[in-house]
């Protein structure tokens, strides 16, 4: 392979510019040069290609902006959520762009959605591709992390920590929303590293009125005369579909009579931004690596995972790190999204094994 380009896609994560840093210092490091695809598929589709290598009398080195952005979160290249991609026209128009610019092979760094763009890209036009997660969500199937989450949780952790400042300094109950879309991952996650009274989780099958009745208790209980308690949190992903502000309402409604106030906080967009933990870059550096190897191997249509969660894929030579088909990733997740994944069911058990625990 002669130039690989670089793509980042969906909603941006921490991590993600450790990620393309990796994929460029590696690539160069092989006599190979590397395109970096701006804002995503659709720059993809619309040409928008910028080197991120400079060639030098002793081989390519990476430019001054990977350098400069290696350490910072979001993505220097841009993102979007591209819907013409999601078309066969959309993608034989990305194919046709790569051929023009010289590509022999494509790293795709997002979640699921950038995958699934992947996989067809790969199984239609036979272009080379390798993804490599990238989402707070971790809902990316078949990997232990995907890159972005550990900064995330950070973020959500030093934010509750703040919540519990003032929220003990009033003995309140506070609802803190996370982001997470479908998954509950991050509530849960950060449930456990806050010592949250409660997580509220997405689920189909509590109205609106249990949500209230049981989390009532759960305050009414902390804040009770034998118990020392000077905050409760309750930790809620936004996936679980009564508003933040709603419930702290209705929760109040179903304290009258108590001196106990409860307020909402939804911490949005601040979880997506940030510079990277260390776990974050560390994974992002490994899985870059990884991808380029793959893409060397004459792989296509698979990702790169860490720590796998199911049997099977590939060994890299990395022990930490496989590679899988995109398909099978892909079946995971969405196994993972409709609760027949052993995974989620494992979630799920522990976190009803530990209500009693996060209450206490
Ligand atoms: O997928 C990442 C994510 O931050 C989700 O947690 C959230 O539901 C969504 O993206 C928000 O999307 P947007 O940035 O388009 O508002």
């Amino acid at each position: 392979m002669e130039t690989i380009a670089v793509l980042t896609s969906g909603g941006d994560a921490p991590g993600m510019n450790a990620a393309i840093r990796a994929v460029v210092k590696v690539c160069a490091t092989r006599g190979i040069r590397v395109l970096g695809v701006e804002g995503g598929y659709e720059g993809l589709i619309d040409g928008r290609l910028i080197p991120l290598t400079r060639a030098t009398r002793k081989g390519f080195v990476p430019t001054r902006s990977v350098q400069d952005h290696g350490n910072t979160g979001g993505t220097f290249l841009g993102s979007a959520r591209s819907k013409r991609f999601m078309t066969p026209e959309g993608r034989a128009e990305a194919e046709e762009t790569l051929q023009g610019f010289g590509v022999d092979g494509l790293v795709v760094i997002g979640g699921n959605g950038s995958l699934t763009g992947a996989r067809f890209l790969s199984e239609e036009t036979g272009f080379p591709s390798v993804g490599i997660p990238a989402t707070i969500d971790n809902d990316v199937g078949c990997t232990a992390s995907a890159i972005g989450v550990d900064s995330a949780l950070n973020t959500i952790v030093e934010a509750c920590d703040r919540i519990s400042d003032t929220a003990a300094a009033f003995k309140r109950a506070f609802i803190v929303e996370v982001m997470g879309r479908h998954s509950g991952y991050l509530a849960t996650t950060a449930a456990i590293a806050t010592a949250a009274d409660a997580v509220l989780l997405p689920s189909h099958d509590r109205s609106a009125d249990e949500v209230v009745e049981t989390t009532s208790a759960v305050i009414r209980a902390a804040f009770a005369a034998d118990r020392d308690k000077s905050r409760v949190l309750i930790m809620k992903a936004e996936g679980m579909d009564v508003p933040a502000s709603l419930l702290a309402r209705r929760l109040e409604e179903s304290l009258d009579g108590t001196d106990i106030d409860v307020r909402a906080t939804v911490l949005g967009h601040v979880q997506r931004g940030g510079p990277p933990s260390s776990f974050d870059r560390m994974i992002a550096g490994r899985m870059g690596f990884v991808a380029v190897e793959a893409l060397l191997d004459g792989r296509s249509g698979v990702g790169v995972v860490w720590q796998a969660t199911v049997e099977g894929g590939e060994p890299s030579s990395d022990p930490q790190l496989r590679t899988f088909p995109l398909t099978d990733i892909l079946a995971e997740t969405q196994a993972m999204n409709d609760g027949t994944s052993p995974v989620v069911q494992w979630r799920r058990e522990r976190m009803e094994a530990i209500q009693g625990v996060l209450a206490l």
